[in-house]
């Protein structure tokens, strides 16, 4: 009898051990989507709408209808909570994933810029998981948008399928300063120069592509390079973290509000640092 009791005291315990890990599995990956979501990745600086001061709505997060006016397009951003009709309620997680790294939506259209898929091709299967997982308990919204109008022709395809996509080791600081910038919080998109519409990856970082200043007005990046002497090369680490961080510079005057400061101010310190650490290393480019 005892031999049962004790066996049965396992098999619970068993059970218990298997259930556990499942839900603390979930906690974390939302965890990890809620900090991604609401710092370096920011898909609210697009996605959510922006009240008369440029601070997002919280209580339309991800809901859409921001528009951004190019040239070449007439974007209107759409809304991805997970109403079912008017957001993306009935898109698969697989099929957010395919939007999000291969820019294809269920129904094989492309997404067009300026969403930067470029970049998010290179989201690690893990965190592409942990923002779904986020996307998924955003209050549903209703908010029917418009269709964007492109004046060029999108592309077939943004490259190959991306299917799998390991993590980056953050004890490779540099490596992971350059996942950060890249495929989680796309800075290199705005602060790497467009040749035809493409970013000229030689010089990284070399800044100098205008948008829209919020006041009204156009302003170029930044060059994020070693070579913009009267910029970072001169700042300090902590400097440049807490520019990146709070969207002031070390002289005391603010960068536009284009950066999404709202959000960058959530990245933690470790993930500051290896920012830092990573545009330390870029090609100096004027
Ligand atoms: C720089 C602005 C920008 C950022 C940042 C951005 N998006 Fe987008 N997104 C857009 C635009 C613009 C479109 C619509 C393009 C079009 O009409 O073809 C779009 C389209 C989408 C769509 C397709 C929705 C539909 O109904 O067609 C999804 C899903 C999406 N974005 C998810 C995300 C997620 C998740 C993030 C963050 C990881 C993100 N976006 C970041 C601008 C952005
Ligand atoms: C939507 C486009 C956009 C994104 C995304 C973006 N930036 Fe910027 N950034 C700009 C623009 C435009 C300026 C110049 C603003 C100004 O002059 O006030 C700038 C300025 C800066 C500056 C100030 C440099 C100087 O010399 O004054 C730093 C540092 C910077 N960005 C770093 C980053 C980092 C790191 C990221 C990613 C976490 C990032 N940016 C993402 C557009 C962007």
């Amino acid at each position: 009898m005892r031999r049962t009791f004790y066996s049965l005291a396992v098999l619970a315990c068993m059970a218990a051990g298997v259930i556990a890990p499942a839900s603390a599995q979930a906690d974390a990956l939302l965890e990890r989507g809620s900090y991604l979501m609401n710092g370096i990745v920011a898909c609210g600086n697009c996605h959510t709408p922006k009240g008369p001061e440029g601070k997002p709505i919280a209580d339309r997060e991800l809901s859409g209808g921001f528009v951004i006016d190019a040239p070449v397009f007439h974007a209107v951003v759409p809304n991805i909570t997970p109403d079912p009709d008017t957001g993306i309620g009935r898109w698969t997680d697989a099929q957010i994933v395919e939007a999000v790294r291969n820019g294809k939506r269920p129904d094989g259209s492309i997404i067009g810029p300026p969403m930067p898929i470029a970049f998010y091709r290179g989201m690690s299967d893990a965190d592409v998981n942990a923002l779904v997982a986020y996307l998924r308990q955003v209050k549903p919204i209703s908010n029917k948008v418009e269709k964007s109008v492109y004046r060029i022709p999108l592309p077939a395809a943004y490259g190959p399928p991306v299917v799998a996509v390991p993590e980056v080791p953050k004890t490779d600081k540099v490596a992971y300063g350059h996942y950060l910038a890249t495929g989680l919080g796309h800075c290199m998109d705005c602060h790497t120069p467009l040749v035809q519409g493409r970013n000229d990856m030689a010089r990284l970082g070399a800044g100098g592509n205008e948008f829209g200043a919020p006041g009204g007005g156009l302003i170029a990046s930044s060059n994020l390079t070693p070579a913009n002497a009267n910029g970072i090369a001169a700042w300090s680490d902590d400097g440049l973290k807490a520019a990146i961080r709070t969207g002031i510079r070390p002289n005391g005057s603010h960068i536009v509000p284009l950066m999404a400061f709202g959000w960058y101010r959530n990245i933690s310190d470790d993930d500051a640092g290896a920012l830092v650490a990573f545009l330390r290393t870029l090609k100096p480019a004027q």
